[in-house]
């Protein structure tokens, strides 16, 4: 799955630094290309020697000693990469990278790549609690880094908790899953298990006679991303799907529509069971007043349709809530955060997520998005481009904290 692949893997200083050894063989044997980079303290837990001769690779540990095969190591690493792992990431990296610190190779690397970031925090429970820990990585996960979450049991340290690091064959199928996005793999933190989500996608097609429709842009890309993602994550999910060229996620339940009346029915008729819902598609606001029943013939030189309003689904949806999780998305091509701030009060929204689509990479059929979070409390993250899979899984990442609150 990891065919050709060129991983760079973080290994700092804590004592789950030996499973490190473990991905890096799970990484090779998916078929990965592997550079690791030690911190100082992983070298007290595991040599470096390990790492080089199961990655087949030099091992880049300290920033100044004599490294033949790289000119300027941090950089040829960071721009060499297709993905990073830190793992295991102590609190100490993640306060580094959090706070820009960068004063050895892991730390200057990480800041010098563009490629997605993953971290594996491993450490003490009451370390992995503590705010300033939380805050850290809270910031990190807003700028788009991605975190899988630790395990629970006994720790190292002899207390019983939160603060392991998962297995290493969880977090080599997490990484697939970054890669291969709409399949499902069984050791991805299953954090939504007990939730039933309705997700929306696609853009809704208004048809003016039997050949013709008013429609839009929308890939329905970001919506198939969000089921496949919360489907991953143990989420029951039905899909409401207006047409587009995907195919459906494994264990994602869908049901087709083409108008915007025909979504609303759907939508309405599964809301009442939902606890997460999720509109990503694109919803046709008019549609022809009358519908032709024959093809219409070019005979004048003009032709006027007249438009009436569609409902506003996700604005009803707002009116009918009762314990649901609503999330909107807007798509704008000026005033971003005043337009997205009113539909999330109108629409009576508690997250809504806001993109600039004339943004270049951003929006409509692209693989990447670039957007900002909004929420109910006012408070706003902004976060730079990544892939819809990657944003898919943020938005869950949020959704998930907001529902612990
Ligand atoms: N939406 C909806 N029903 C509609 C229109 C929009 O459910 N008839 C939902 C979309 O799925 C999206 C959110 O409302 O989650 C915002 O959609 P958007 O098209 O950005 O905004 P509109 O409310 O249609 O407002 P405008 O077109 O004036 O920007």
């Amino acid at each position: 799955m990891l065919n050709g692949k060129k991983i760079v893997l973080g290994v700092s200083g804590g004592i789950a630094a030996y499973k490190a050894v473990e991905i890096v063989s799970r990484l090779k044997k998916a078929g990965a290309v592997v550079q690791v980079i030690m911190t100082e303290a992983a070298t007290q837990f595991v040599s470096a020697l390990t790492f080089r001769e199961m990655s087949g690779n030099p091992v880049a540990v300290a920033m100044w000693s004599e490294i033949k095969h790289w000119n300027v190591e941090h950089i040829a690493l960071a721009k060499w990469a297709d993905l990073f792992l830190i793992a295991p990431a102590t609190a100490n990296i993640i306060g580094k990278i959090a706070n820009g610190i960068a004063d050895d190779t892991l730390s200057t690397t990480v800041m010098a790549t563009k490629a997605p970031v993953i971290i594996a925090p491993a450490m003490n429970t009451e370390m992995y609690v503590n705010p300033i820990v939380q805050e850290n990585i809270s910031k990190l996960a807003g700028l788009g880094y991605r975190f899988i979450e630790p395990a629970s049991g006994m720790l190292a340290c002899g207390v019983e908790g939160q603060g392991r690091l998962p297995e290493p064959s969880a977090i080599v199928e997490y990484i697939c899953q970054t890669f291969a996005p709409f399949t499902i793999n069984a050791s991805i933190p299953c954090d939504f298990s007990d939730k039933k989500f309705l997700i929306t996608a696609g853009g809704t097609r208004e048809p003016i006679d039997p050949v013709r429709y008013i429609g839009n842009h929308s890939s329905g890309k970001m919506g198939y991303a969000l089921a496949a993602a919360a489907a991953a994550r143990g989420g029951r999910v039905t899909l409401i799907s207006a047409p587009t060229k995907l195919s459906v996620p494994e264990h994602v339940s869908v049901k087709y529509i083409e108008t915007a009346a025909e979504m609303r029915q759907a939508v309405l008729a599964e809301y009442p069971d939902a606890d997460i819902v999720i509109k990503a598609a694109a919803v046709a606001d008019y549609k022809p007043k009358t519908v032709q029943l024959q093809k219409i013939k070019k005979n004048d030189d003009t032709l006027t349709l007249v438009l009436e309003k569609n409902p506003d689904i996700l604005k009803e949806l707002g009116q009918l809530k009762q314990n649901q999780f609503l999330v909107g998305f807007a798509a704008e091509t000026e005033s971003l955060i005043q337009n997205a701030t009113d539909k999330l009060n109108k629409k009576n929204l508690d997250m809504i997520i806001a993109n600039d689509v004339t943004k270049p990479g951003a929006g409509f059929d692209y693989d990447t998005n670039t957007v900002k979070i909004l929420y109910r409390d006012g408070l706003k993250e902004e976060f730079l481009q990544m892939t819809k899979i990657q944003l898919a899984h943020v938005i869950l990442d949020k959704i998930r904290v907001k529902l612990k609150k």
